[in-house]
């Protein structure tokens, strides 16, 4: 014990060197991730791309280095995420490689690394780490349930469940309860090839890495963190939620480029003694997109509702339309008719505008950062998921969590304002609320001293130090 103890302090202040998938859900918690490890004792080394990189005077206690990813402008601006990503997975290798051997080089004048940390979807990562005989820890940014099902990949198409036949959408997947085929983490794609391919590498990367931190806790997602620590035989550290552990409101903290719209939130403060709970908060994350009908019946399903609203509309929300015209889709005079009753940003503080005692909904699409934020302040769900993870995650919180309301039947004005209806005025919304005010109190539990999430950073701490590299 003596031993490990004198190896721990001598490794101390060691540098973590952490490479994120460039993308606003995936940045926001690499870099909550690289703050806890920062108050733990480590330097911290960021390889970042030049594309969506974030701005390094935000995080004067890092080191930044930027590689370039070799994307061409039409490929960067690409609506296509998985060529995106299976691009950024091939023309980073040669860029990261060598960034990540110079700052390994016995020449470097920074601390010795201890470990590289990635994100799961960029699995080539691990054999940069394995050819510079560096330790790789993976950052899996999604929840630990959808994982599973990604793990599961080979054997749903074995049993003919991918790729999905329209005709069996609501046929359950008796091996993975509660999900439906509808709920299965795919991405609409001319090219279910290359789907396979990342879903697997990301999967098979893990399993090949030196241990598995998820931005998750443990009394939300139990069963599936222990199916995981018998099928992967590595160390798992379920440490979130990150953005309650490290606060700072998400896209300030990246330093990306979106302008959060804090006339919200005085918009919101009118309500707060009048009526209290009252808000539903619409945002659908950073690159979901809908089609022209879709956005009109969500802006009829809102008017007719009667409930005030505060909808996040990002300029390229709309499929094949650009920013310019950012509104114009909406019935002239819309918001004045309705009297101050709705508000549209296009970029909002979500984790303020969540917090606020205005706020009595979240009406999403289940990224997996909305969804732990959501929870976090007791804020039940409607649930609209697009794509990939967030089929499983509105399920989980649908079906298995029971702490929000899924629209199951498209995006229809009048189911929506039944949804909206269901979940503000009727028992059942009251059931909900309860819910997920027991699962914010967990989250909260698991952080404090003792808790699960605390200890589990405390573990991953130790594990760090005695990689050996
Ligand atoms: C992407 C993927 O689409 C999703 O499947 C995966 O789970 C995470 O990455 P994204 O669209 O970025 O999702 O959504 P989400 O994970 O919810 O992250 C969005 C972040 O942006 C949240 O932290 C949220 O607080 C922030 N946000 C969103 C704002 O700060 N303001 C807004 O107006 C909207």
């Amino acid at each position: 014990k003596q031993t490990i103890e004198m190896i721990m302090h001598q490794r101390r202040g060691r540098r973590l060197v952490l490479f994120p998938l460039p993308l606003q859900g995936h940045i926001n918690p690499m870099l909550q991730l690289a703050n806890i490890l920062h108050t733990h004792g480590f330097s911290i080394t960021i390889i970042h791309t030049n594309f969506n990189s974030p701005n390094p005077s935000n995080h004067p206690h890092f080191t930044f280095h930027f590689i370039p990813e070799n994307l061409s402008e039409s490929e960067a601006s690409t609506d296509d995420l998985l060529a995106l990503v299976a691009l950024l997975n091939t023309r980073c290798e040669e860029p990261f490689h060598d960034c990540l051997a110079k700052l390994c080089s016995s020449d470097s004048e920074e601390e010795p690394v201890a470990c590289l940390i990635s994100d799961a979807i960029l699995p080539f990562t691990q054999a940069v780490a394995e050819k510079l005989k560096l330790p790789r820890i993976v950052l899996r940014t999604g929840g630990a349930s959808s994982f599973l099902v990604f793990a599961a990949f080979p054997l749903l198409r074995e049993r003919g469940y991918l790729p999905i036949q329209d005709s069996k959408l609501e046929e359950p997947v008796v091996e993975i309860p509660p999900l439906k085929v509808k709920d299965l983490p795919v991405i609409n794609t001319s090219d279910p090839q290359t789907l396979h391919q990342v879903v697997d590498g990301m999967v098979d990367g893990a399993k090949a890495s030196s241990g598995l931190i998820w931005n998750t806790f443990e009394d939300l997602e139990q069963p599936s963190l222990d199916t995981l620590g018998q099928k992967f035989p590595i160390p798992i550290f379920p440490m979130g939620p990150f953005h309650k552990i490290f606060t700072a409101s998400s896209s300030s903290s990246s330093g990306l480029l979106k302008q959060e719209d804090q006339s919200c939130i005085s918009w919101l403060d009118k309500l707060a003694t009048t009526a209290p709970k009252s808000v539903i908060y619409v945002s659908f994350g950073s690159i979901a997109a809908i089609s022209e009908a879709e956005f009109l019946e969500i802006a009829w399903g809102l008017a007719n509702s009667n409930q005030p609203f505060l909808w996040v509309v990002r300029p390229g929300l709309l499929t094949r339309r650009g920013g310019s015209d950012w509104l114009e889709l909406l019935p002239s005079g819309f918001l004045e008719k309705l009297g101050g009753r709705g508000h549209i940003v296009k970029w909002a503080p979500q984790q303020e505008v969540l917090a606020h005692p205005s706020v009595g909904a979240f009406w999403t699409h289940n990224g997996w950062n909305s969804t732990l934020e959501s929870i976090c302040e007791g804020v039940p769900m409607i649930c609209m998921p697009c794509f990939t993870d967030q089929r499983v995650n509105a399920r989980y919180v649908s079906d298995v969590w029971r702490v929000g309301l899924q629209l199951e039947n498209g995006i229809e004005r009048g189911e929506i304002e039944k949804t909206i209806r269901r979940l503000m005025v009727e028992r059942e919304g009251k059931e909900i609320r309860e819910r997920i005010l027991c699962l914010k109190e967990k989250a909260i539990l698991s952080l404090k001293e003792g808790g699960s999430s605390y200890e589990s950073i405390n573990s991953l701490v130790t594990h760090i130090l005695l990689l050996e590299s």
